[in-house]
């Protein structure tokens, strides 16, 4: 799957990545007044869906990226890196690799953070982003 400067906020199905080795990539850009931005892989199609990975940075919380998952609507527990891979105003290149148990995250061809997976990586069906990011580029490429 290959999509071009999609309309954030973007919510749209995305092909299988329950295979070791698929990929999310995604490039894009924060304007110079970024608060925070999402990245989330939905277990379904809709934005109610539970959330299997959610990527928060957050500019205006001392700079750090929060990891978390959401079922039935309740957030699971944080994992919060209290380092910014990001830059406000800046390009940047994200890739979320699927392995046998995580997800790996690498921003700018750096391995950030890896995420073990909560729920079945099978169910993700969708992928949203919001917030304060511009994007350019979606591709999705399975194993
Ligand atoms: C909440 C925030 C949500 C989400 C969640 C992650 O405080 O309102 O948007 O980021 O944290 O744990």
């Amino acid at each position: 799957m290959h999509i071009i400067n999609p309309t954030i906020p973007y919510l749209g199905p995305i092909p299988s990545i329950q295979d070791e080795g698929s990929c999310i990539s995604l490039e894009g850009s924060t304007p110079e007044d970024a608060k925070r931005f999402y990245v989330n892989l939905l277990c379904g199609k809709s934005e109610y869906d539970n959330i299997a990975l959610h990527i928060n940075p957050r500019f205006d919380q001392g700079a750090k990226v929060v990891f978390n998952t959401r079922e039935n609507d309740e957030w699971g527990s944080e994992k919060i890196v209290n380092s910014m891979p990001f830059s406000q105003g800046l390009a940047f290149k994200m890739k979320i690799i699927v392995t046998a148990n995580r997800f790996q995250i690498h921003v700018d061809g750096r391995e950030f953070y890896t995420f073990a997976f909560r729920m079945p990586v099978n169910r993700v069906a969708a992928l949203q982003i919001g917030g304060d990011v511009t994007i350019h580029v979606i591709d999705v490429n399975e194993a």
